[in-house]
């Protein structure tokens, strides 16, 4: 018995240290919404225009999808899918885990399950906290991911800004850098909040996709607490006649 509980609490305690990113830069939460189709089918859009191109869904189909945001074939294939794919096809694209490697020094990652294996939070950080570095290959650094081998793909929409750090020394003499503010060199498309939003949906979309049953289970929530308290409800009664007789 002692021992299963220290392994539960050595279990609690990694999977705290995960969920905390190891130390990678989190400013903001998520605040996603599953249960927002608007939300899912804009997410489904920017992921579809600017992430694809590096990035495949495999275990996911664009018929599910456009069942899941209730979207007709016409809908998602016309607005949708920008590829020559089928309605039925899996999510997949053409560059292969090589040819990733030979082009970015780190194949681009499947990301169906990403939202399960990094959180929203880190994601949502992940992609509103790029900024210009000329010492990486690709001229971009991340806050959330530091030295990541993925340029800012979203840069139109967010703009363009370099990170300003103040570099401290602890006793030893070792150098930390410590984050303290960005500042714009380029104005984006869109305000940041309208490019936050925007972020929200993708990664709204991504949990979405991490496990689509999700939605299902959400739907069924207001009938498992209206049956719990119906359920509820007898069983005071039942207490109360059962009760009525003992004095
Ligand atoms: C030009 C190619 C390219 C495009 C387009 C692209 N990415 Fe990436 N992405 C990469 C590469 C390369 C990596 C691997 C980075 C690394 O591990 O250093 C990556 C990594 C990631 C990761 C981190 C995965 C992990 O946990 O290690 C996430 C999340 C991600 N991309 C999301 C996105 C999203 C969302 C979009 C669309 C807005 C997108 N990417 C568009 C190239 C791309």
């Amino acid at each position: 018995m002692k021992k299963n509980i220290l392994i539960l609490l050595g279990l609690l305690s990694t999977s705290w240290v995960m969920a905390s990113g190891g130390g990678s830069y989190m400013g903001e939460k998520a605040h996603t919404n599953i249960r927002s189709v608007d939300s899912l089918r804009n997410g489904a859009k920017t992921f579809m225009n600017y992430c694809m191109g590096c990035h495949s869904m495999n275990f996911q189909r664009y018929n599910r999808v456009a069942e899941d945001l209730g979207l007709t074939e016409d809908e998602m294939m016309e607005s949708l899918v920008l590829t020559n794919a089928k309605f039925s096809d899996k999510m997949e694209i053409a560059m292969t885990p090589d040819q990733g490697n030979k082009w970015f020094g780190k194949a681009p990652p499947d990301l169906t399950v990403i939202a399960k294996a990094r959180g929203v939070d880190w994601l949502y950080n992940f992609l509103i906290n790029f900024y210009v570095d000329p010492t990486t290959p690709t001229g971009w650094n991340n806050l959330t991911f530091e030295n990541a081998s993925m340029p800012h793909i979203l840069w139109e929409l967010q703009g363009i800004r370099t990170a300003e750090f103040e570099v401290h020394q602890d006793e030893k003499g070792n150098e930390h850098k410590e984050f303290k503010s960005f500042e714009t060199v380029q104005a984006g498309l869109m305000s940041e909040q309208e490019y936050k939003d925007t972020v929200r949906d993708l990664v709204n979309f991504l949990d979405y996709s991490a496990e689509p049953a999700k939605l299902i289970r959400m739907s069924y929530a207001p009938w498992v607490l209206i049956f719990l308290a119906v359920f509820t409800l007898l069983a005071y009664l039942l207490k109360v006649n059962y009760f009525r007789d003992v004095h």
